[in-house]
């Protein structure tokens, strides 16, 4: 045995074990070693950490479910960072390096008896579920699964909508068959987050079924209060009427909540028009899409988790 300086020592362990190098961030609170050497300004007694996740995916209603939810006096959510939208996106990104400190602050806003983190990121990060239970293990997550067809036209659109430079001169028909840089890129966003079986796959193998709360994306989308209230009991929330606070607003041709009396909507981005999916375009998707469905399905049925109604009709299209 000989003495080596602490730096060194470093050096040398990450040399042998690179895949370490990353950190993982655990709850100090919860081990009483680490309890014991805290700085003062972290008060155990008042952590406040999130104990609901919206995982995502994008696309799919997240934005408007979270806001609906927010309804509820005794919900609330993190503050809202300068130079971001509106998630932190901490478990799935750049942010997680940021550390347990950052994330816990956007939280220490009050005593709501639900504290929610909506990043719709999460859910096809590839670490996501992992450092999300290391972090917060008894935290509840609700998924959206709406249609991946409508959830990759939506995609499309939304590049479109911004004029992103990437998607110009580039139909859907193109996006799909094409081979360019471009159209792989695209491709890959419309896609790969609409394969649930993997991704709710990867979450299961951390996260326990009772855990999970799963939302039909269509069921949102045509009755958000109904979709709400039983979110809402699931959490055990004490009751509450959304309905009469979440009516359709026909210019928009979506539900938007009641604020003072007048319908407030959620911005441009969310909710757009264009022309309806195509027969063409709505099969091929649905061939692509096929087998991620029944392996979906199979997954819903032996985890006793409702199947949603676009998926019972969608094994017998395509
Ligand atoms: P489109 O703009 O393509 O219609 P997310 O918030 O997860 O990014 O999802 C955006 C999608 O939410 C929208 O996609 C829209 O279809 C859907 N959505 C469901 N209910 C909504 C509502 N009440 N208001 C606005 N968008 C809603």
């Amino acid at each position: 045995l000989r003495w080596e300086d602490p730096i060194s020592v470093a050096d040398r362990y990450f040399h042998l074990f690179p895949t370490e190098k990353n950190p993982i961030w655990g709850n100090p609170c919860m081990d009483e070693r680490h309890r014991s050497i805290l700085p003062p300004t972290l008060n155990c007694s008042n952590l406040t950490l999130p104990n609901l996740l919206v995982v995502g995916p994008q696309k799919t209603g997240t934005t408007a479910l979270s806001s609906f939810l927010q309804l509820h006096p005794d919900v609330s959510t993190n503050r809202i960072l300068e130079n971001t939208f509106e998630e932190i996106q901490f478990f799935s990104g750049e942010n997680y390096e940021k550390g347990f400190d950052w994330y816990r602050q956007l939280f220490n806003n009050g005593s709501s008896k639900i504290v929610m983190d909506k990043s719709a990121t999460y859910w096809d990060s590839t670490e996501g579920p992992m450092r999300a239970f290391a972090l917060i293990p008894f935290a509840k997550i609700v998924v959206i699964l709406h249609d991946p067809i409508l959830r990759a036209y939506s995609w499309y659109n939304h590049l479109v909508a911004r004029n992103e430079s990437i998607v110009r001169g580039l139909s859907m028909e193109d996006v799909l068959n094409g081979d360019t840089p471009a159209a792989k890129k695209i491709r890959s966003r419309c896609i790969s987050g609409g394969r649930y079986a993997h991704h709710l796959d990867r979450w299961l193998q951390w996260f326990p079924p009772s855990q999970f709360h799963l939302i039909d994306g269509s069921e949102l989308k045509e009755n958000p209060s109904e979709v709400v209230t039983n979110l809402a009991r699931w959490l055990q929330l004490s009751p509450f009427d959304f309905q009469s606070l979440i009516k359709f607003n026909p210019k928009k041709g979506f539900y938007c909540k009641i604020v003072s009396g007048h319908s407030s909507c959620l911005g441009a981005s969310k909710g757009r028009s264009y022309p309806p999916i195509s027969p063409i375009l709505s099969s091929r998707l649905c061939s692509i899409f096929h087998n991620d469905n029944i392996a979906l399905h199979k997954m819903l049925l032996n985890h006793n988790f409702p199947v949603p109604t676009w998926l019972s009709s969608s094994l017998n299209q395509c």
